[in-house]
């Protein structure tokens, strides 16, 4: 599978066979690092990683994997560039490309980091738009597929606010992947029509299917994977908590919730999470809203059942993948 050259900016661009592709190369790049097996194929290579919005995992998962791969790489934070304000896109992308090998963008619409790539000569991977966030994808995906041993027929049931990056971006891949997506939210927070409809076409191939619910229990009966994110994304209004709040609290994931999914049913969350408002973090939204959590309880969060933190690791070596496979793999 030669993916050299090749942008990563939503799944939607990549077959099932490419998906899969770059899952057997985490896998084996994951295997590698536990055995200390150096992969530094690239020394002499640079990677640029834009940053319009925060980060903790895509960062240092970039940073790392950029590391092992033997390249050195450019953070560039949300304040500290000219991009944007005094240098258009087009111009970064033409400028970026004569220095570096490969080009990061986390930030704002899909159509930025799409412009990047137009006018980019070398490969540019999404590190998270408002739209989509597929470097999670593969993450996710290499974690469900550690888990269950495969991915077809996999039900994964996504909770919360479906029309923003995490919902689109699951849907796609379980899609692409032969799973059975439910988006389980009420009306308004289902993902838009004409993304649902090009999913459907995906399925067709794959044998997946798609539902959209607002009946918590009966979208979460016998799920093997229970999904869920932040319910306000970044870069959207603090005035939208209350009402988020309001219409999301009856997609909180709690332990009914897991008891009701499928006897061997895990919890994912691309994190960061809200699960626990009454320590430091977030305290200051629980006493606002009085809660004690958010989009998931501290219970379920904690439980044996939660493998957020193999889902966070994974991270780290599905992006070294899409960075190795689009610079040239060997
Ligand atoms: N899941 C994820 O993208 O985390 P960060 O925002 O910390 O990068
Ligand atoms: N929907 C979240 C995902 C964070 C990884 C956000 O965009 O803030």
């Amino acid at each position: 599978m030669d993916l050299k050259g090749r942008d990563f900016l939503t799944l939607k661009d990549f077959t099932p066979e490419e998906i899969t592709y770059l899952l057997d190369l985490s896998a084996d790049l994951k295997a590698k690092k536990k055995q200390g097996v150096p992969v530094d194929q690239f020394h002499g290579k640079n990677v640029a990683l834009i940053f319009e919005k925060t980060s903790t995992r895509t960062r240092c998962a970039f940073e790392v994997a950029a590391q092992d791969l033997g390249m050195g790489s450019t953070y560039l934070d949300p304040t500290g560039s000219q991009i944007g304000k005094k240098e258009s896109i087009a111009d970064t992308a033409r400028v970026l490309s004569r220095m570096y090998d490969g080009i990061e963008y986390r930030g704002f619409g899909q159509d930025i980091v799409e412009e990047l790539a137009q006018y980019s000569d070398v490969p540019v991977w999404n590190g998270l738009t408002n739209e989509y966030h597929p470097t999670q994808m593969l993450a996710d995906l290499l974690t469900i597929r550690e888990h269950f041993g495969h991915l077809k027929g996999i039900k994964l049931v996504y909770m919360g606010d479906a029309r923003y990056n995490m919902g689109n971006s699951l849907m796609i891949a379980c899609s692409k992947m032969g799973m059975h997506f439910v988006a389980c939210t009420t009306k308004e927070y289902f993902p838009n029509a004409e993304l649902v409809a090009q999913c459907e076409e995906y399925a067709k191939e794959t044998g997946a299917t798609i539902t959209l619910t607002e009946d918590a229990m009966a979208g979460t009966k016998d799920a093997d994977v229970v999904y869920t994110d932040v319910w306000v994304s970044m870069g959207e209004p603090d005035e939208v908590w209350e009402q988020r709040i309001k219409e999301l609290s009856p997609y909180k994931v709690t332990k009914a919730i897991m008891e009701n999914a499928g006897e061997k049913a895990i919890f994912l969350h691309c994190l960061p999470a809200f699960h626990d408002l009454k320590t430091k973090i977030g305290k200051e939204m629980g006493e606002r809203f009085n809660i004690t959590d958010m989009e998931v309880t501290d219970e379920v969060f904690e439980s044996e059942q939660s493998k957020v933190f193999d889902e966070a690791e994974n991270r780290m070596h599905t992006i070294k993948a899409v960075m190795a496979a689009t610079l040239g793999w060997k």
